[in-house]
C-alpha cells in the first residue's frame, strides 16, 4: 500500500503507477497497452479538440474488509459509454476490451485501492475520444480509448454531512434535444459558469432547472437530484438528467427497502414539500443537502434542521456503501472482484 492520507484525501488527481490504452485504426481495436506516462501524444486535428467527440465514465473501486477489490456494477457504465459513443459518432468500445481494460489498471495499481473504512475508494476514469483528424465537421475515423486511476475522497468537502447547493436560472448544461442524457465533456463545459458562479456565493455545487421552462428540478453538478417525503423517494424524469447509475441502484435499493419509488418531472414548487433531499452519484455517493439558494430570487430552502441527515437517506447510505464495500451482503449481484 503507498503512503497516503487516506481519510483525508481530497477528490482529486494523484498519479499512479500506469493507464490502459487501446486504439481505434483502421477498422479495428487493437489490443490493450499498459503506460506509465501522464501524458499523449495527439493530432492537433483531432475532433476531440475541434468538434468535441469525447465521451468519459466514472466508476469505483473499493477494499473490502476482507481486502478483496470490488467493482460496483461496471458493466452499467459499459452500456452508458456505449450511449455516449452512440450519441455523438464515435467508435464504441467493446465490451470485453472494456472489463479486460478497467480489470488490468485497478490490478496494477492495487496499492492505490485505499484501505477499507477510510471512507475513500479508487475513481476509476475512462476516456473515448476521436483522435483522428478531420477539417470538416464529421465524425473521426481513429478513436483513443484511455483509463486512469486515482484515489479520491469525498467529492462534497461535508462527507455525508449536510451540504449546500444554489440554484442556477442563467446556465444549461444541455439542451433538452442535445446530450444531456450522455456523459461528453461539453456538458460540462457548458456547466462551468454556474458551477464557478455557486461556489464564489459559498456553495457546494449548482442545480440546474429544466432548460426549457425552467420549471423543474433538473440536476445537481455531477450527481442526480432526489426529495423524499411520505415514506417516498422521488427522483426527477428529464431528457437533459445524465441517467445516474447510483441513482438506479438507490431506487432498486429503496424499493428492496420497502419505500414508494416516483420518477417524475419534479417542480421547482414542490421543493419546500420534502423531508430530505440529497444528490447522489459515483463522486457524492449520497450527500445529504441542508441548504439549497435559488439565486434569482434569494429565496432559501433548509432541510436537515437538526443538522443531521434524515433517517431514510441514512439508511440508503449504509445499505449503498454497505454492498459497495463488502460489508452487507449484495442481494442484487452488483459487486464483483478485481483479482
Ligand atoms: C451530470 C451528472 N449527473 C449525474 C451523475 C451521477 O451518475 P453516476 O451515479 O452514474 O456516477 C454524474 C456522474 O457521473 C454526472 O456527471
Amino acid at each position: 500500500m503507498v503512503d497516503l492520507n487516506w481519510s483525508q484525501l481530497p477528490f482529486a488527481y494523484v498519479k499512479t503507477n500506469c493507464n490502459v490504452r487501446a486504439y481505434y485504426k483502421n477498422g479495428e481495436w487493437s489490443q490493450l497497452e499498459v503506460s506509465e506516462s501522464e501524458h499523449i501524444d495527439v493530432h492537433i486535428a483531432a475532433t476531440a479538440l475541434h468538434y468535441g467527440q469525447q465521451a468519459f465514465e466514472g466508476m469505483k473501486a473499493y477494499r473490502g474488509k476482507d481486502d478483496k477489490i470490488r467493482l460496483f456494477r461496471w458493466e452499467e457504465n459499459w452500456k452508458r459509454l456505449q450511449d455516449s459513443a452512440n450519441g455523438i459518432l464515435m467508435q464504441p468500445v467493446p465490451k470485453e476490451l472494456f472489463h479486460e481494460m478497467i480489470k488490468t489498471v485497478v490490478s496494477k495499481n492495487k496499492e492505490f485501492v485505499p484501505p477499507h473504512g477510510t471512507g475513500a475508494s479508487l475513481y476509476i476514469r475512462p476516456l473515448l475520444f476521436g483522435s483522428g483528424a478531420k477539417v470538416g465537421v464529421s465524425p473521426a475515423d481513429e478513436y483513443t480509448f484511455i483509463v486512469f486511476v486515482t484515489p479520491v475522497g469525498p467529492y462534497f468537502k461535508a462527507g455525508f454531512n449536510p451540504t449546500k447547493i444554489a440554484i442556477v436560472h442563467d446556465t444549461d448544461r444541455a439542451a433538452p434535444l442535445g446530450t444531456g442524457a450522455i456523459k461528453v465533456g461539453g456538458n460540462y463545459a457548458a456547466s462551468l459558469r454556474g458551477v464557478i458562479r455557486v461556489q464564489k456565493e459559498g456553495y457546494g455545487a449548482p442545480m440546474y432547472l429544466d432548460a426549457k421552462e425552467k420549471k423543474y428540478i433538473d440536476e445537481i453538478g455531477a450527481a442526480n437530484f432526489f426529495g423524499i417525503k411520505d415514506n417516498t423517494y422521488i427522483t426527477p424524469a428529464s431528457p437533459t438528467i445524465l441517467p445516474s447509475i447510483t441513482n438506479k441502484s438507490i431506487v432498486e435499493l429503496a424499493e428492496h427497502l420497502g419505500y414508494k419509488v416516483e420518477r417524475r418531472p419534479v417542480p421547482l414548487t414542490e421543493l419546500e414539500t420534502f423531508e430530505e433531499v440529497g444528490a447522489c452519484g459515483t463522486a457524492a455517493v449520497i450527500s445529504p443537502i441542508g441548504e439549497i439558494k435559488d439565486l434569482d430570487s434569494g429565496r432559501v430552502y433548509q432541510f436537515c434542521k437538526d443538522g443531521k441527515p434524515g433517517p431514510i437517506s441514512t439508511k440508503l447510505y449504509e445499505t449503498l456503501v454497505g454492498i459497495q464495500s463488502g460489508d452487507i451482503e449484495d442481494p442484487f449481484g452488483w459487486v464483483s472482484f478485481v483479482e
